[in-house]
């Protein structure tokens, strides 16, 4: 697009000059003034149609600078120059910054020179230009970027409250088939939460743990009523029967995104650190720290819970029997320790006040 410059003089053979000399080598668009207040009101700065102006500084009813700092004020990216006499040499060089002055000429100019400085002025303005256009675009890309994102989130959020849904639908499923788990499934998420932000793991473990905890047991729809509400102790068969509960729990949750991170611990909540747990029979490292702390947060909850056939062991008790399958390799010692120290603190009995 050409490059429109406006020359302001009150010497019509001053602007007459400029103007042919601009014409003749840049090929430009020249409007020449002869008055600044009508220079001021010109339909080029108007509608900020001008790139650059050439002015006079002695002039009559405004001098240059004057007339440049009023026409920057209506369009703040025209590049000024201002075109003084010696003697004016000293007010415009203290005007320079209060104007933005991109140059000052002195009368008389040297024509090669004054091309040379329009032609610089003028690539500094499409340089910033540029800039600023690329500037808005940024803008406008990173106001889109937090619209999408504050959208995902509010979509990701209701995600996590759907799952969540879901999860306290599936458990109610266990608290209603199996009678002994009133209850139990909501207190083993929370207790293993809690245990896990004991252990000191990020935020993000803890909901998983939370959740697995809560789901663990979800594998017992897959069991018949009869074996889950025996009262009495389960024969070999029946507790071969009871022990797929982890690998059907795995399988429910397998198809749904949200429970892939909870898999391993809902099928290997019942692994114990020897060896002799199922369905895999995992040792030591072998067992995720998930699964793990469910173990603990799970034989807690069914020793602390009355059941049909008992009361609730009291608190002494359950430390005992828990104390007994640490040392015999069943349970983790670390996440048992870190029980008891919340027992000790009256954290976790806490959650059965409800
Ligand atoms: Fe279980």
């Amino acid at each position: 697009m050409g490059k429109t410059i406006l020359v302001v003089d009150d010497e019509i053979m001053i602007t007459t000059t400029l103007s042919t000399l601009i014409r003749m080598v840049l090929k430009y668009n020249v409007q020449v003034y002869n008055d600044p207040v009508e220079a001021l009101q010109s339909e080029e700065l108007t509608h900020k149609k001008v790139d650059m102006i050439i002015s006079d500084f002695m002039m009559p009813g405004m001098n240059g600078l004057e007339f440049l700092k009023k026409a920057r004020d209506k369009y703040p990216d025209v590049v000024p120059i201002l075109l003084t006499g010696y003697s004016d040499k000293e007010n415009a060089i203290k005007s320079i910054n209060e104007v933005g002055l991109y140059y000052y000429l002195e009368k008389p100019w040297d024509n090669n020179n004054l091309i040379k400085i329009i032609q610089n002025g003028l690539e500094k303005k499409d340089l910033s230009d540029s800039l600023k256009l690329r500037y808005m675009e940024i803008q406008q890309s990173h106001e889109e970027i937090e619209r999408l994102y504050s959208l995902l989130k509010k979509d990701y959020q209701q995600e996590v409250d759907n799952a969540r849904n879901l999860i306290i639908s599936l458990a109610n499923v266990i608290e209603a088939k199996d009678k002994y788990t009133d209850g139990h499934t909501r207190r083993v998420g929370v207790i293993s939460r809690t245990l896990g932000e004991k252990l000191g793991l990020p935020e993000e473990k803890l909901q998983q743990l939370e959740i697995s905890g809560t789901i663990h047991d979800i594998g017992k729809v897959g069991v018949s009523e009869t074996i889950l509400n025996k009262p009495g102790k389960l024969t070999e068969e029946e507790f071969d029967l009871m022990k797929k509960h982890a690998e059907i729990g795995e399988n429910i949750c397998k198809p749904l995104n949200c429970m892939q991170n909870c898999l391993d611990a809902i099928r290997h909540h019942h692994e114990k650190l020897n060896g002799s747990g199922y369905p895999d029979g995992l040792k030591g490292d072998e067992i995720s720290q998930e699964a793990r702390v469910i173990a603990v947060a799970d034989i807690f909850d069914a020793l602390y819970s009355k059941r049909p056939y008992r009361d609730k062991l009291p608190l002494d008790k359950v430390r005992n029997i828990m104390k007994e399958e640490t040392a015999d390799g069943c349970l983790d010692q670390d996440i048992v320790n870190s029980l008891f120290e919340l027992l000790d603190l009256g954290k976790i009995t806490d959650i059965f006040k409800d």
